[in-house]
């Protein structure tokens, strides 16, 4: 069965741009409850250890400078089916491929400057929110 929960995060480049307010309309638009949010700035390291299932790809090093340029909103969000549906409403990794409407359409500038990210299944949500909240830090 889907679950209930999934795991988000605004890129540094969005959050600098003034991106927040609009990508979150749109999430909440979308259906998802914010379950958990916080803003910080990740070192190096520490996006590499997020990221660490890439540690072999080619854009792994270029991925790791991008998303530790400035702070992030990170952020648990709740729906039915929230996986799927979220990566419904984000749009494709690659926002050329990204269908008009979804978030990435509107605000990613390229295929690593994709403005948002959404976990790919049930268990990288757990495992991925476990990264950035407590269970104390959950609503
Ligand atoms: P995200 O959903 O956060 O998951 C992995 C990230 O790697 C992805 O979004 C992009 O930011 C980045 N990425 C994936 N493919 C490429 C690529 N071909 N070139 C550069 N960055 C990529």
């Amino acid at each position: 069965m889907a679950g209930n929960r999934t795991f988000s995060m605004i890129k540094p480049h969005a959050v600098a741009d003034n991106h927040v307010g609009g990508i979150l309309k749109l999430i909440e638009e979308g259906g998802f409850r914010i379950v958990a949010l916080k803003k910080l700035h990740l070192t190096g390291a520490q996006a590499g250890k997020f990221y660490e299932v890439h540690s072999e790809r080619p854009f792994y090093g270029e991925l790791c400078e991008m998303m530790s340029e400035g702070p992030i909103i990170a952020f648990i969000l709740e729906k039915e089916n929230a996986v799927a549906d979220f990566r419904k409403l984000i749009g494709a990794t690659d926002p050329a491929e990204a269908e008009a409407g979804t978030v990435r359409s509107i605000y990613a500038k390229s295929k690593a400057e994709n403005a948002v990210h959404g976990s790919d299944s049930d268990e990288n949500a757990a495992l991925e929110s476990a990264f950035f909240f407590s269970a104390l830090e959950r609503f």
